[in-house]
């Protein structure tokens, strides 16, 4: 029987039947060959093929790839979703009309996966039927405005972290992958993705996933089969597509082989896995933890960048930077002026004067009308201003949260 095998699955002993590339992009002197040692299937992995057909009357079996019936039925199946897929037409809305709705989605969103997770914990399969609507109602108020959801994501609560964080990496897998062109099929199983990238983190014992302060080796081993677990618990599930599947697997990967479960290296890590590695790292650098505080979203983003010398894809960071904005939704900035605002809307073409709400003076350390302050357009209401840089709420004793 011909089966599709992802790469990372191949054992020795197991027969290619097809590598699925052309002659000129792999080393080997034939096409269908049994599978000799570890070096043939790292050879494989060299060359950036991620899925490879077996025969396995010729060799080991996989018990779990995919038959090529399977493959073909699921390519029908992706085909006929194309064809049917409804464009989704939302009429787009101010922030101030967006906001409650989106407040609520959020709640909703997060009780959606406390609950997956407490059925994954009792080895009950995830209910897609339930998680699917969500997905879309995130995409929807995203189309409606993208800065509702996104300023909600910087704010998190230390008890509920894991699943505020998943709702967050949804959120902002569906907002960098329609600012990157993805089609709409492909967004939303992005944010599927991102929505339970953690699932397997319900196997990880709380006082473990909580513990405030550093991790023991041994800890640290239990949090890293994390993607392992999710990837199996979501295998699981009837319906489930491929994309949900590398994301919760892939992940923690990173660009320069220093991630886990399998070490991979760029060339074998898909775009949109390092996408969520991306969203991942953001999500978790901002959000406040019963250990550290989260870093302003600015700051965030700098790391990211430094980090993008190392084990972050340098051109997909360019594109969050651009997606989110030098300084996205939600951040406090100060003024020339010498007032405080927060960010509440991006012009993409002029990231650096995007809307702002401003309601403080730090000469006269007091509180204004709020006021929307378009510094794109320095004719308009407060006069011409820029901004000079993030500041830290503490600093001036304010909760963001009262005016997101
Ligand atoms: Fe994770």
């Amino acid at each position: 029987m011909i089966k599709h095998v992802p790469c990372q699955e191949l054992k020795v002993g197991m027969y290619v039947h097809d590598l699925g590339v052309d002659w000129s992009a792999h080393p080997f002197m034939r096409s269908q060959f049994r599978l000799e040692s570890e070096h043939d299937i790292q050879t494989i992995l060299a060359c950036g093929i991620r899925t490879v057909a077996i025969d396995t009357e010729l060799g080991l079996d996989a018990p779990h790839a995919q038959t090529d019936e399977e493959l073909q039925r699921q390519l029908d199946k992706e085909m006929l979703a194309v064809a049917q897929a409804k464009p989704i037409v939302v009429q787009q809305v101010s922030l101030q009309e967006e906001i409650g709705r989106a407040r609520n989605l959020r709640g909703q969103a997060t009780r959606l996966v406390k609950n997956v997770m407490r059925d994954a914990r009792l080895g009950h399969a995830i209910r897609l039927e339930e998680v699917e609507p969500m997905v879309t109602a995130l995409t929807e108020s995203m189309l409606r405005n993208p800065g509702a959801l996104i300023g909600l994501s910087h704010i998190k609560n230390k008890d509920e972290y894991t699943f505020l964080h998943s709702v967050s990496v949804g959120t902002l897998m569906i907002a960098f992958t329609l600012s990157a062109g993805f089609d709409i099929q492909t967004v939303h199983q992005a944010g599927l993705g991102g929505l339970l990238h953690d699932t397997g983190k319900a196997l990880v014992p709380d006082e473990i996933l909580n513990k405030p302060g550093r991790l023991t080796d041994e800890e640290f081993t239990i949090i890293k089969r994390h993607p392992m677990d999710g990837f199996e618990l979501l295998r699981q599930s009837e319906g489930i597509d491929e994309i949900p599947l590398d994301i919760t697997l892939h992940h923690h990967e990173r660009i320069d082989g220093s991630g886990y479960p399998h070490r991979l290296t760029a060339d074998n890590i898909s775009t949109l896995a390092r996408m969520a590695a991306i969203v991942d790292v953001y999500d978790a650098i901002t959000a406040d933890r019963c250990y550290h505080k989260g870093m302003p979203p600015t700051e965030a983003l700098r790391k990211i960048f430094e980090w993008s010398k190392t084990h972050l894809d340098p051109d997909l960071v360019k594109a969050f930077t651009r997606c989110i904005g030098i300084y996205p939704v939600g951040t406090l900035v100060l003024l020339e002026s010498g007032r405080l605002g927060i960010v509440v809307e991006h012009h993409p073409d002029s990231l650096l004067q995007p809307k702002l709400k401003v309601f403080y003076d730090t000469q006269k350390r007091h509180y204004l009308t709020p006021q929307i302050v378009d510094l794109s357009r320095p004719m308009g209401r407060g006069g011409a201003d820029a901004i000079t840089g993030h500041e830290k709420a503490e600093k001036w004793g304010i909760d963001l949260a009262k005016f997101n």
